[in-house]
């Protein structure tokens, strides 16, 4: 099993491809993310590790019995619609590969070892992002989250129990939680940090806070030819002039960022003035308050923006988690592990911000000479990857052996 980070990706390259958008699209229990969640499990298999799910649908294989003080590492299958192809899958591969490079050198674990697949960490498709790993720690409250709905209407629930899940059963995980020692995920960089500082592999720092809010306006949904001008309240136009109000507030908040990457008419047909008009802001910053502020001037410029084209509006806050600092003291471990190895901050979510409130938690990221993420342009070198595998397997090699 010599494959490596990049061999192990090639084995999936075709799962999940969006011939209309692009890159790939992988949802929490989708055909896609069953088939890699399939994928993942014959591999695992191979390795003689042990397969079973948890009750929130994340996927442990484990060296060694589970028991408490594991080193645990992976990442995610699921995708954003039309993503990259290493978000996610690079980090769950890297683990397989790196528990390769410790058998060849007869590596033998003192402690446990887990690689974990997360569900839904991208929340594509429910709308939650890192739903498995907040589920097993109890960031959202199980029947809140039993009843989120994709965009088919399927609730979370039904697709757990399509998926031989027992949705009565999620929510936080004592036990699994017990298990953990430490969590390491590695990633693909989303930026260039690496690439500016010509290092093929980095450690992470922090994380910024953030959450995701839904905006609803309604108007009235109407005809396209028969309605004059001044006689519509149609809800696209107040969540356009929202888009317009994120992109300047969020420019007016140092380091703020503020995204609608989503906005959705109902009904949506080409000659009808849609009655509602769904919208959804993605805002992030270094700290709570900042956040916070963000989205307090984007919800206030809707409202007004409503108010002028006589719609309602409803906001929902669907998400949140607030700025994340990586534990110190692991990361001096890998570190001095690694050796020069430089540490930079992100701007993006992981199950690893999740599991930092929880357990000492440290991320790698390899380098992505795009800088571009959450889109097909996504890239690592395979040269780098393999870089990260086996920085992985000495993190992983050193954490086992004491
Ligand atoms: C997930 O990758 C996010 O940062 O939104
Ligand atoms: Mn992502
Ligand atoms: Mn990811
Ligand atoms: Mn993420």
């Amino acid at each position: 099993m010599a494959e490596g980070a990049t061999g192990l990706l090639a084995g999936i390259e075709r799962v999940g491809m969006d011939r209309r958008r692009g890159g790939f699209s992988r949802h929490g229990f989708d055909y896609a993310e069953m088939e890699l969640r399939e994928w993942f499990s014959e591999q695992a298999d191979r390795r003689g590790l042990d397969v079973r799910p948890d009750r929130n649908g994340n996927l442990w294989a484990w060296w060694g019995p589970p028991g408490p003080n594991a080193i645990v590492t992976g990442s995610h299958l699921d995708s954003v619609p039309g993503g990259g192809a290493f978000d996610g899958p690079l980090g769950v591969a890297s683990a397989l590969a790196a528990v390769d490079l410790l058998r060849a050198r007869d590596h033998v674990p003192r402690r446990p070892l887990a690689v974990v697949v997360f569900a839904e960490e991208e929340g594509g498709r429910f709308g939650v992002p890192c739903l498995g790993s907040r589920l097993l720690t109890g960031g959202i409250v199980p029947k809140d989250a039993a009843r989120l709905m994709d965009g088919n209407g399927m609730t979370l629930a039904e697709a757990m129990s399509g998926a031989g899940l027992d949705p009565q059963r999620i929510g936080r995980d004592g036990e699994a939680l017990r298990h953990i020692g430490c969590f390491v995920e590695l990633h693909v960089e989303q930026g260039r940090g690496l690439v500016e500082l010509d290092a093929p592999v980095g450690l992470a720092t922090s994380i910024l806070a953030h959450g995701r809010w839904r905006l609803t306006f309604f108007g009235e949904g109407n005809h396209a030819g028969a309605t004059p001008m001044s006689d519509r309240r149609d809800p696209l136009v107040p969540a356009a002039r929202t888009v317009l109000a994120a992109r300047r507030i969020g420019e007016s908040v140092p380091g703020a960022r503020a995204t609608v990457g989503r906005l959705s008419p109902n009904p949506g047909g080409t000659n009808v003035i849609s009655s509602s008009a769904d919208l959804w802001l993605d805002a992030r910053a270094a700290d709570d308050a900042a956040t916070r502020a963000v989205v307090e001037q984007v919800t206030a410029a809707a409202k007004d923006a409503a108010a002028d084209e006589g719609c309602e509006l409803l906001v929902v806050e669907e998400s949140y988690g607030g700025p994340v600092t990586f534990d110190e003291g692991l990361r001096r471990t890998l570190s001095a592990t690694l050796g020069d190895v430089p540490a930079l901050p992100t701007g993006a979510g992981h199950d690893a911000g999740i599991l930092a409130a929880e357990v000492p938690t440290a991320m790698l990221f390899v380098r992505n000479p795009t800088g571009v993420s959450h889109a097909p342009a996504e890239h690592a070198e395979p040269a780098d990857c393999e870089a990260g595998a086996r920085a992985l397997a000495t993190v992983l090699g050193h954490l086992t052996s004491t």
